[in-house]
């Protein structure tokens, strides 16, 4: 197993039947063995540093259905909210102050946010910010859409791709939702000119070693400058209310392994992390992550953002989770770094 990491260490392609062997067959002293060569990686692009991002969660209204997430649309015990953008725009003051210089707008897809309205936001925000990047997460659009954000000033975009595989995505989703229409997506952002993020969660319902391995190889094919991931953790009142979470162990492995799959990827050590296991962050980190997303929504809606259930820092306003993460950062030897946080090039 050994080797097969040492090949990934030397940038060396894997197959889909070695990623399959590495993710099924590994030992927990492999998973070491992985850990020390994707902490020096890190090491060597970024250093000791962690980026933090200000998450901004800005509506929980969705006009999706996914059967994992708890704000999707059938879920009639969420109470849904939306921000307006004088309560985003004061986000992002009191994020700038505490030295955030990238916000995060991210919420379900919610038709009230007309292209316009998003377009209004990203400018005002860059115009106020110039010094910040702005990411958008909120969902599939199409090409031009995506552009006219990007024109408006949008950096970056994070969108998940759930599963590389086409017949998993459709038991985790409904069947008017498209794999492919969600492929072309990242794409299109690609071309567009944005820095993009895809992403899966580990331990998703079904999921299969050899669906991991096609969304290493799906990473690998997209090569994205972000890369999200984090344990599946059951929702309550959600059709997979029943199912097993993914587990911590199997997330800090695919953290390595796309760390080494991409080394200068910008690869965040997850909230759903951190309500696995009270230092999931921490491990992330140690397991090759480089990038934490603390919240700045207001402490009134945070408890609304659920999308999974026991989810961390809900009651906790953004300047002390600044204060807590780099405390956290700290005790394993990592600085919080308050920059951009742009990709390092290869
Ligand atoms: N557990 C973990 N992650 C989830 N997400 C949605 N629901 C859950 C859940 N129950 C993730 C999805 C989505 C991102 C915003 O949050 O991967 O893309
Ligand atoms: Fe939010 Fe610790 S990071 S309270």
């Amino acid at each position: 197993m050994k080797e097969l990491i040492d090949k990934l260490y030397s940038e060396t392609a894997l197959t889909r039947a070695e990623y399959i062997k590495l993710i099924k067959e590994h030992s927990e002293d492999d998973a070491q063995y992985l850990f020390s060569l994707s902490v020096k990686r890190r090491e060597e692009y970024y250093g000791k540093d962690v980026y933090v991002r200000g998450l901004i969660e800005f509506t929980n209204y969705c006009k999706n259905d996914c059967y994992y997430c708890g704000i999707r649309r059938s879920n009639k015990n969420t109470e849904r909210y939306r921000l307006t953008k004088d309560d985003i725009m004061s986000c992002c003051e009191q994020g700038y102050d505490l030295g955030f210089r990238t916000f995060v707008l991210q919420g379900g897809e919610d038709p009230y946010f007309t292209d316009e309205r998003i377009c209004d936001i990203v400018s005002a925000i860059k115009t106020n910010y110039p010094d910040c990047a702005v990411t958008l997460s909120i969902g599939e659009k199409e090409h031009d859409s995506y552009k006219a954000y990007f024109d408006a000033g949008a950096d970056r975009y994070l969108l998940r791709h759930e599963t590389a595989d086409n017949s998993h995505y459709s038991r985790l989703h409904p069947a008017d939702m498209s794999p492919r229409h969600r492929k072309q997506c990242l794409y299109d952002l690609k071309s567009i000119g944005y820095q993009v993020g895809c992403g899966f969660m580990v331990g998703s319902p079904f999921q299969t070693a050899e669906n991991l391995a096609d969304d290493m190889l799906f990473i690998k094919e997209l090569s994205p400058q972000m890369v999200g991931i984090g344990p599946f953790i059951s929702q309550h009142d959600t059709p997979f209310s029943e199912m097993a979470s993914g587990t911590m162990e199997q997330t800090l492995f695919m953290l390595g392994l796309i760390r080494l799959t991409i080394p200068n990827v910008l690869l965040p050590s997850t909230t759903a992390l951190g309500t696995i296991h009270p230092l999931g962050r921490e491990k992330g980190i140690l397991a090759g992550a480089n990038v934490i997303m603390p919240n700045l929504s207001p402490v009134s809606v945070r408890k609304k953002y659920l999308l999974y259930d026991n989810k961390i820092c809900t009651g906790d306003e953004a300047a002390e989770c600044k204060k807590c993460l780099q405390m956290r950062m700290k005790s394993i030897g990592y600085n919080v770094v308050t920059s951009r946080g742009d990709c390092k090039p290869k």
